[in-house]
This record gives C-alpha cells, structure tokens and sequence, in this order.
C-alpha cells in the first residue's frame, strides 16, 4: 500500500477509541485539579484554538522516521529537559536551534546520510516526578511537575495544579514554533551562511577548530557544485524541523486532538511526535489506551527493566498493521546495563520481523548525584551509552536509527567531563536545569562527533 493510500484508507481503526477513552484506564502521573468545572472549561477553549502543527508535516516526518528505520536517514531528536515559560525568548530558543543545526551539519557531513531534526520543544512542559510530594523541613507540598501544571516555588499556593497554565503553554509553544518556523523559512538554516549559527564563545572551544575546518570543506562542496551548475543551490538554505514532547498531561493532549478534513483518523495537533515516558508506559495504563489511536509517529521509552514480552505487547497494541515510520522505541538502559538489557530486545524484536525506529537516549539511564548535592551525568557515560548501543545493534543485526539527547545551547555545566573536563566542582558555575542536567553547546557538538566516528569504524571498508 503507498504512502498516499494509507493516508485515505484505515489500516485499523479502532473503532472502541475516542480521544477521552483513556478515562477509563489508570493515569500515572497525572495532577489533582481541585476544580473539575474549570479543567472542562479550559478543555474547551484549547479546543477552539489553533492547533500547533499540521497532519501534513506529520506525515511528512513519518515518512523521514520511515526511511530512518531502512537506514536511509539518522533522527536527532534534542531539546532540554523541561521548558519554563521563563525561558520562551528569543535567545534561549535560537541558541538551542543553532546546537541542533551544528550537530545536524556534523551528522550529515559524517555520516553521509539525511538527518531528521527533532526538538524536544514547542510543549515539553510536564514533568513526571519520582514522588509525588516534597518535603522541606516541617513542610509537605505536591511535587513541582512542570510549568504547564504548576509552579516550582516552595509555596501552597504555587504547587496548586492550575488548568490556566495549559493555555498559557499551548500559547507558549505557539510563539517558540512561530519564532523556529521564521527563522528557518528566513534562511538561518541557510548551508550558505552556517555562521549564522555560531554562538559566541564557540570560537574559544577545543573543538573550534575541528568544526570551522568541516564547515569550510562544506562551503566549498557547495561552491564548486554551484559553480558546476551556474546555479545557486537553493534548497540548501532551509531545512525541515519537527517538533516533539511527552505527551504526559493527558487533558490537554485530548483537547489538541483532531479530526482532518479529507484524512482519516485522529492526530494530536499539539506536536508532530510525542513520547510516552518510562514512568507511565504500562500497556494497560491510560497512556498507551491515549497513545494507540492517533495517527502521529509515536515513541516509547524503554528501561532497563522492560522484558522482551513486554516490549512485543507494546509494539502490537501501538502498531498492530506493523505501519512504517509509525513506532519509535527510546531505549534509555545506562552505560552499565545496556549491553545486558538491549540484547535480548533487539532479538525479540527482530525475531518477530516488527518495524521500529530504535533510538538510544543516553541521559536517562546516567543520572547519578554528586556529593556536592547536584544531580549530574558523566559525558563518558553518555558517550559509551551511544557506542556499545552501534556494537551491540551490529552484532544483532539491527540498525540504531537515532539518538535522543538533553542538551541546551547555553553556557552551562550541568553533565560533567567532556573537551573542558568539566569536574563536580565546576556544576556550581552554572547549574540552571530545574529537572534533569543537560549537555552544554560543546559537549553536545562532541556527542555528534563521537557518533560519527563510531559509525565510520562500524561502516564496512568500500571495496575499490
Ligand atoms: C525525560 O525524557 O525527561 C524523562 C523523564 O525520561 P524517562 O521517561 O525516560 O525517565
Ligand atoms: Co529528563
């Protein structure tokens, strides 16, 4: 069936399925609104807003996700932690574009290949939480949980989970979509003017110097084909960006959930690819009833603990006609138990000839505290997360089709090690994620050169 015919005729549709079924099942992680009357309200006014995104640049992506799962492209897919409303500016989110895009260049350059490029923003705003209360002294609150339910001031008043914020982040997302859309349609992704993305103090990295030498072997492949053809290269100067968040806040994901005209099906229009965090991937939990009846590409986390049975009921309740492009799979195992828990899934999988996009998230599974008290992770863990993730897809006969990364393209010290050996003592310096410790410009761009390299020495020699 083309791609065309699947986009006018279901697959299966499942016909117990409304975008408010997964009422009716347990929903992890989800806050108390002490107002019912006033969620319903705020339901219905992000009902009759506009939505974020389009089911055609869904498709569109499901399609580049599709041909990632055949090798024919490698999915980035980065982006903080957690958004804050605070941080909706214009260098916050030009910054994080320009890391993205210098990455991307670095990946295309190596490895040879498309990228797809996938920001985690536009809606990563809720957070799941290990507790579901915090305690200060003598006092007990609800657990922060993102700015799109409350606020993280140590306050009652502050914690309250408050509907409003749902509208506050869909007009969020809006602004930090519009201001990524114009710049890209403006020409900032433009391969003619790659300084358009250097950050201010890149020119005093120790990875300086590798990167100018790449971009300028690029500027001249693009001139000389140029001048080959007497043409400009137009299509050089825009590139296509998605976006993605967790899909967690199930009311406000409902409330963004639509029918298309002369589509069949529903799409959540809040972003092209959500994400169901490992916290709430249960097969019988709201989540995935939410997840399996709108027709985005979608992605699960998968942690150490998931058994290869489980994984194969995950794939078949989320896609059950084996649909290219549809599922992504985000392994987040920790450098030291990946190669004894991605194995025996990449075999079972494999066995059962499933189609999936694995994808090797190296943060989650790395988080560890310094006896400083800050919450870190070590860029050589990182590292070798993503490395023994190629060897061991290699020795499965399986393809890692991508990397999901937490990254952040300001100054900060956060994840420790990497080209300036970042020490504990230096998180003090700036430290700024309220959730989870993010990679900084550099040793995001050294993450894209590792995987390169790692993939040049996996690829097999050319014979001439
Ligand atoms: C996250 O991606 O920020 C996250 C909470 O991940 P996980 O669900 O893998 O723990
Ligand atoms: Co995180």
């Amino acid at each position: 069936m083309s791609a065309n015919e699947r986009n006018l005729r279901p697959v299966s549709l499942p016909d117990d399925w409304n975008p408010g079924s997964w009422r009716g099942r347990t929903a992890l992680q989800m806050p108390v609104y002490p107002d019912a009357t006033e969620l319903a309200g705020v339901q219905d006014e992000l009902r009759a807003l506009p939505p974020l995104v389009t089911s055609w640049e869904i498709q569109t992506l499901k399609q580049q996700l599709a041909d990632a799962q055949e090798g024919k492209r490698f999915l980035l897919q980065g982006g903080d932690c957690a958004e804050n409303f605070a941080d909706c500016s214009s260098a916050v989110i030009s910054n994080r574009l320009k890391v993205l895009l210098q990455m991307s260049l670095v990946l295309v350059h190596g490895l040879r290949q498309p990228v797809v490029r996938v920001g985690r923003f536009a809606g990563q705003y809720a957070k799941p939480r290990s507790a579901d209360t915090e305690t200060r002294g003598d006092t007990t609150l609800p657990s922060y949980r993102g700015d799109i339910i409350n606020g993280p001031e140590f306050s009652a008043k502050a914690r309250i989970p408050d509907p409003r914020r749902m509208v506050k982040a869909h007009a969020r997302s809006a602004m930090t979509m519009n201001f990524v859309r114009a710049l890209v349609d403006g020409g900032f992704a433009d391969l003619h003017h790659p300084e358009y993305w250097d950050l201010g103090w890149v020119t005093h990295s120790p990875l300086a110097h590798e990167y100018q030498r790449m971009v300028a072997n690029i500027g001249e492949a693009v001139r000389f084909m140029e001048t080959l053809s007497g043409n400009e290269v137009h299509n050089l100067n825009r590139v296509d960006f998605f976006t993605s968040h967790e899909a967690l806040l199930l009311p406000y994901e409902e409330a963004l959930t639509r029918q298309v005209p002369r589509q069949w099906g529903w799409y959540n229009l809040s972003t092209h690819f959500p994400w169901i965090g490992m916290r709430t991937a249960a097969v019988d939990g709201a989540h995935a009833e939410y997840f399996r009846g709108i027709r985005n590409p979608v992605a699960v986390k998968v942690g150490p603990t998931v058994a290869p049975d489980d994984l194969l009921r995950v794939i078949d309740l989320l896609n059950p006609d084996d649909e290219p492009g549809r599922l992504g799979l985000i392994c987040r195992m920790g450098a030291g138990k990946v190669a004894e828990r991605l194995p025996p899934l990449l075999e079972a999988v494999r066995r059962e000839g499933r189609r999936v996009l694995w994808i090797c998230d190296p943060m989650h599974g790395n988080t560890e505290a310094t006896s400083n008290g800050y919450k870190t992770r070590r860029f050589d863990n990182i590292r070798s997360e993503i490395e023994q993730s190629f060897d061991l897809h290699a020795a499965a006969g399986t393809r890692l089709g991508g990397v999901h990364l937490e990254l952040t393209g300001e100054d900060v010290t956060e994840c420790t090690g990497g080209a300036r050996d970042l020490s504990e003592a230096d998180l003090e310096r700036a430290y700024r994620s309220t959730v989870d410790p993010r990679l900084n410009y550099e040793q995001s761009l050294e993450i894209a050169m590792a995987i390169v390299r790692k993939h040049a020495q996996l690829k097999p020699p050319v014979s001439v």
